[in-house]
């Protein structure tokens, strides 16, 4: 399939591959594999390929992990971040757990949005994925929704035989504050044997089951940030949603904008394929602003058209290094 060229204007930062949850489609059980701390770029090293980056287009900036906020000092690199000419947006992907003391601090610091993960609402079931409790993430959407954020989503990671019972109660939760919901089809990311015929559960499928009780109404070509998902509003119940298809929906990359920075300094130009560019060992080694900005131009450039999730796809590290 040919493509036209597609824009990178969107750099998703992992600042950690440490994270306080463990869930299931993410972290292998008893995972030990941690990065050494000496391997994560630090701060000013993050602050330093952001300057470079600006320079190339890149606009956007999303602050992943693992999870962010258990790095110290999140709120002080968000606004190094926001000092930055030329850095347009900046979010958060959060397991929204330490939010709730935080929230303020980081909108301060220039913080536009924030996405919370939220895969279930009863307790029991938001253990059984995640390892952790639902309480204190409930905390941190309400800290967020009153630091005022730009914008906030709630994302759900779909799980056939796990979170299906949940999809209303999230919708309904959703629907009285006021934010919308992604539900997010599993991805080999981490574990391939995490996604197979069993756990799956398409967002096709999701769609339909709403069609039963409400109408589920296109928003067409709407964007709600720089993710790829498709959205609706559910007419009746009053919310916005958005599907993101990343293995069903065949035209899924089509207008991918974004490449990542690794926690310990890869350039990653595509979440589903191996490659990476090794851009701590040019910082590290007394490399130039122009040799990192060659390697970033080399990985928009060198952009994959489309994943390779659907090719029998063998992860070789874990998300959690990746940052989503
Ligand atoms: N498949 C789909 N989504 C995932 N996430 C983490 N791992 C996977 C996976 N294997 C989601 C998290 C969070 C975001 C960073 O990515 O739930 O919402
Ligand atoms: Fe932590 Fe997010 Fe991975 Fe869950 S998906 S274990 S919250 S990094």
């Amino acid at each position: 399939m040919s493509h036209a060229p597609r824009t990178v204007d969107y750099l998703r930062i992992s600042i950690t591959d440490r994270c306080n949850e463990r869930c299931l489609y993410c972290m292998p059980e008893g995972f030990a594999g941690w990065k050494e701390r000496a391997d994560i770029l630090t701060y000013e090293e993050i602050l330093r390929v952001v300057r470079v980056a600006t320079g190339l287009g890149l606009r956007k900036f999303r602050v992943t992990g693992g999870e962010p906020l258990v790095r110290e000092g999140v709120d002080g690199f968000i606004a190094g971040l926001a000092a930055i000419p030329g850095v347009e947006s900046i979010s958060l992907t959060t397991n929204g757990t330490r939010l709730a003391p935080l929230a303020r601090l980081l909108r301060t610091a220039g913080l536009g949005s924030i996405n919370i993960s939220l895969d279930a609402l009863t307790p029991s079931v938001y253990r059984a994925i995640t390892h952790g409790d639902v309480q204190p993430v409930l905390e941190g959407i309400h800290g967020a929704i009153k630091a005022g954020f730009d914008r906030i989503k709630l994302n759900a990671v779909l799980i056939r035989g796990m979170n299906e019972q949940e999809i209303w109660p999230i919708l309904n939760f959703a629907a009285e504050h006021q934010l919308p919901v992604r539900f997010i089809e599993l991805m080999p990311i981490s574990m391939s044997e995490m996604l197979n015929e069993t756990n799956f559960l398409p967002v096709g499928e999701v769609m339909r089951m709403l069609r039963e009780r409400d109408d589920l109404v296109p928003l067409g070509e709407l964007r709600l940030g720089n993710g790829p998902a498709q959205y609706f509003r559910l007419r009746k119940l009053g919310v916005t949603i958005g599907f993101i298809g990343a293995i069903t929906n065949l035209h899924f990359c089509e207008n991918c904008n974004k490449i990542r920075l690794t926690a310990d300094g890869k350039i990653r130009p595509c979440l589903g394929n191996h490659n990476e560019l090794d851009l701590r060992a040019i910082l590290r080694s007394g490399g130039s602003d122009e040799d990192v900005a060659t390697l970033i131009r080399n990985a928009t450039t060198g952009k994959p058209p489309e994943h390779l999730f659907r090719q029998n796809y063998q992860p070789q590290r874990i998300m959690t290094a990746i940052g989503g």
